[in-house]
């Protein structure tokens, strides 16, 4: 039985496996979750990101895709960065959003990352409505979840109390299969 919960708080202080990080392709840190995440990690989740790009991923993280560091001084384990689709970019495919959360959730698997917390990836900077973030992450939760053993506890954890909300109403709506 896999639960899958809303709460408001702040991603940096969760004590799960791994936390998502919703980046930019560079991976070199930001604004918003990602600066957060950064700042609270400190210099060793840079070198980690930065030992990414010097390997696998040279020309940076694709939108969609996602990838594991260490979290440095985090409580977590990992940190699971993943790039969101940037609608004013144009980007407004939501099977790019969804991809972020079934990649991060793949990905964990592979760790052995049993308990994950999302922050809401796009729903900031890139201009993605919460509502909307909200529906395609439990959507691709739903079907990803009902197909793979192996995570106990998806945590979306939200930053704002409209965000909370959306996310809430949306879990309730997909009804016990979450
Ligand atoms: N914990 C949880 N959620 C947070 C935190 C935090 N500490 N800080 C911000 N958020 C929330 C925002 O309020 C928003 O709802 O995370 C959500 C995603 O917002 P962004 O961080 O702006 O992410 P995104 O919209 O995916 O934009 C990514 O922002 O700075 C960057 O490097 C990053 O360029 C990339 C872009």
């Amino acid at each position: 039985m896999v639960t899958v919960e809303a709460v408001l708080g702040d991603i940096t202080t969760q004590c799960v496996d791994a936390i998502v990080n919703a980046a930019d392709s560079a991976l070199m840190g930001g604004g918003g979750v990602d600066g957060a995440i950064h700042a609270a990690a400190g210099p060793a989740l840079l070198e980690d990101c930065r030992r990414v790009r010097a390997t696998t991923h040279p020309k940076g993280l694709p939108v969609g895709e996602a990838v594991a560091t260490g979290a440095g001084n985090l409580p977590a384990r990992w940190v699971i960065h993943t790039v969101g689709p940037n609608r004013h970019r144009g980007q407004d495919d939501p099977a790019l959003l969804a991809s972020c959360f079934t990649r991060s959730l793949a990905v964990a698997r592979d760790l052995g990352a049993r308990c994950v917390a999302f922050p809401a990836v796009s729903a900031g900077v890139y201009g993605w409505d919460a509502a909307e973030v909200a529906a395609v992450a439990t959507d691709a939760l739903r079907a990803d979840l009902a197909e793979h053993d192996g995570v106990d506890l998806v945590r979306f954890v939200l930053f704002s109390e409209p965000t909370l909300a959306a996310f809430q109403s949306a879990l309730s709506a997909a009804g016990p299969l979450l």
